[in-house]
């Protein structure tokens, strides 16, 4: 029964929860769960969220608890802020914050969806709670099973760390956790919702069929996902649980709630890529490893290692693609606020691998000499530009120059540039001169020809990286569909050389069947583009008919695009700015570009 009038104490108990939600929730805090901040003096500002701009005028005064944007006049509190961000009213933002601080909405507040909301999350703990202990049972008690343990100890996993990790299996059956689950009182719907067992055209099937199980738990160690790993060649290697009420990947890091202690003892964390070097490290007795699990390291993920350390080793794959997600990754980590280091795993190895053969001590000791996040940034870049030349000397500097920026004091940038000076034999002044001219560029309106709003870029990497995945899994499975996009992609490209390399190998196989196509891919022998596959084999399935089909297509493609013409201008911005700095003419030329690009995105935008 619902009161219309609410009674006095009912308002003063929303009150102190009011209170209490926004005394918990740290304006800062929540707002760079958004957009990343950057201190300067008194304020920390961003690009607005609200309108597109490229020069920050979003401004964030922790003091005073309150944001504003000097660009559209948008402002207000914390509660105002997640409204605006979120579209929501403002009983729900409450109650957004409410439950990013962990705080329960009082009793006479809830409403039957809020209600409904906590149920399906208790639930969901349960569920996979049950399947943990059931996939624990199928390793060690059913016959099948043993090969999975013998599977683990072949790879050095003791049976302690199988128990620390509440490794498993599941059974070579179609059914087997679903009819177990379900006589522990799941419903099929509840376990489809954990994305445990699938419905396929009107008969279920489990997600996880014979493979060894590993269970992904939050920090306080609930199970809220499992990733699932073949024990042979098949593929895909690894089927991973998707996104639920209770796991989103961007937040979680693997082995963290094994970590946590560790981490906080050793007063440093080592992030590396895969469920496998983190349980191999834990194995070798480094129980300072969590993994980012394929996903690129994100904001969330470094704002939860900064609540625990002050510092992060990154310990990726040193394959170029594993280096590349590094530079990524550190300045991501840097920004957080983080101590950055990147250690470099020697011959190819993954530091699964490496720890394996060489031990604990040999590992220890890569760390000790483990280069800084910077440093690791700047020889990264001088490897990828032709530094023999002066125009990739310019290049170079002008895209280390970000990497600078995000150092924490004007000291520290210093260092780097001197470092950066002796590499490339150029005067240590001009790059200082670059540096306080892009620094002043950030902030002032010295300079406003340069200042060209773009609208805010929406194609954030994971969209981006979703859409061509999307699109080469459309072409997989219908490859009629290629010669319809051939033109605009030759035109556009894919951003991830992989998948350039996938795409163009497709297009060579033309009009094959499915599995044709599949079978010649794996047999590239190249392991970034078998993983690339699997992993976008891995992806959903499509609708049946064409048009939907055409639809889905058409709207990776604008998504690609809008990434390339982001790209483009990128470049020609920092072309002009480098002609700018040399009193070039040709400057008014790249601008012309630029603004040509900038209106053509607003464009796609607009669309
Ligand atoms: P890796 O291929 O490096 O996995 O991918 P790994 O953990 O080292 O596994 P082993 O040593 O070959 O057994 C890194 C991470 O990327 C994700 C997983 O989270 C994996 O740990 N991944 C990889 C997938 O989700 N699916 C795949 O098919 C492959
Ligand atoms: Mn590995």
């Amino acid at each position: 029964m619902k009161f219309k009038y609410k009674v006095p104490e009912m308002d003063q108990q929303y009150d102190d929860f009011k209170k209490q939600v926004k005394d918990s929730s740290d304006i800062v805090d929540v707002i760079s769960g958004y957009v990343s901040l950057q201190k300067k003096g008194r304020y920390y500002w961003a690009c607005c969220p609200f309108h597109g701009e490229k020069t920050p005028s979003f401004c964030v005064d922790k003091e005073r608890q309150f944001f504003y944007c000097y660009g559209c006049h948008t402002g207000g509190d914390v509660f105002t802020f997640v409204q605006k961000i979120e579209n929501s009213t403002f009983p729900e933002a409450v109650k957004t914050l409410a439950g990013r601080a962990n705080i329960p909405v009082p009793e006479s507040h809830r409403t039957a969806a809020d209600i409904r909301r906590e149920e399906k999350r208790k639930d969901m703990y349960r569920i996979n709670d049950l399947a943990c202990r059931y996939f624990s049972a199928c390793l060690h008690k059913t016959k099948p099973g043993a090969a999975a343990l013998e599977y683990f100890h072949n790879r050095g996993i003791t049976d302690a760390i199988i128990e620390r990790f509440s490794l498993g299996f599941s059974l070579p059956s179609f059914n087997a956790l679903e009819f177990n689950l379900t006589k522990k009182g799941c419903t099929r719907e509840q376990l489809a919702a954990a994305g445990l067992i699938r419905d396929k055209n009107g008969s279920c099937r489990d997600v996880f069929i014979n493979r060894v199980m590993i269970p992904i738990k939050d920090p306080r160690g609930k199970v809220i996902a499992f990733g699932g790993r073949v024990m042979d060649d098949g593929l895909p290697k690894y089927l991973n649980t998707g996104e639920t009420d209770v796991f989103q990947k961007r937040e979680t890091l693997f082995g963290l709630d094994v970590a946590i202690k560790p981490i906080r003892e050793a007063k440093e964390a080592i992030i590396v890529e895969g469920y496998m070097d983190a349980i191999s490290l834990h194995a070798a007795g480094i129980n300072r490893a969590v993994a980012s699990l394929g996903t690129a390291f994100s904001e969330q993920h470094a704002k939860l290692l900064h609540r625990i350390t002050e510092n992060v080793v990154f310990a990726y794959d040193s394959d170029d693609a594993g280096r590349r997600n590094a530079v990524r990754a550190v300045s991501i980590a840097k920004k957080a606020g983080l101590s950055v280091k990147v250690l470099n795993v020697p011959e190819g190895k993954d530091p699964d691998a490496f720890v394996r053969k060489s031990g604990k001590e040999a590992f220890e000791n890569l760390v000790k000499n483990a280069w800084d996040g910077t440093e690791f940034q700047i020889r990264y870049t001088i490897s990828k530009n032709n530094v023999s030349e002066l125009a990739g000397k310019v290049q170079c500097v002008s895209n280390i120059i970000p990497y600078l920026q995000e150092c924490k004091t004007e000291i520290e940038a210093a260092g780097y540039i001197k470092f950066l000076a002796q590499q490339l034999v150029i005067d240590e002044g001009l790059i200082m001169g670059e540096y306080r001219k892009k620094a002043a560029a950030h902030f002032s309106r010295s300079n406003p020809s340069l200042q060209i709003p773009v609208p805010s870029a929406q194609s954030v990497p994971s969209t981006l990286e979703r859409a061509e995945s999307k699109l080469l899994l459309l072409f997989f499975r219908y490859s009629g569909l290629i010669d319809s996009y051939h033109e605009i992609l030759q035109q556009i490209g894919f951003a991830s050389p992989v998948r350039q390399s996938i795409y163009e190998k497709i297009c060579k196989l033309g009009n094959v069947d499915f599995s044709t196509v599949k079978e010649s891919l794996f047999a590239a022998d190249d392991a970034e583009i078998n993983a690339e596959t699997a992993r976008i084999l891995a992806g959903e399935d499509f609708a049946t008919d064409e048009e939907s089909r055409k639809q889905i297509a058409d709207d990776c493609i604008r998504r690609m695009q809008q990434n390339f013409l982001q790209r483009a201008y990128e470049d020609h911005r920092r072309l002009a700015e480098t002609y700018a700095s040399m009193n070039d003419p040709r400057f008014n030329d790249e601008i012309k570009i630029c603004n040509e690009l900038r209106g053509k995105i607003t464009k796609l935008y607009g669309n």
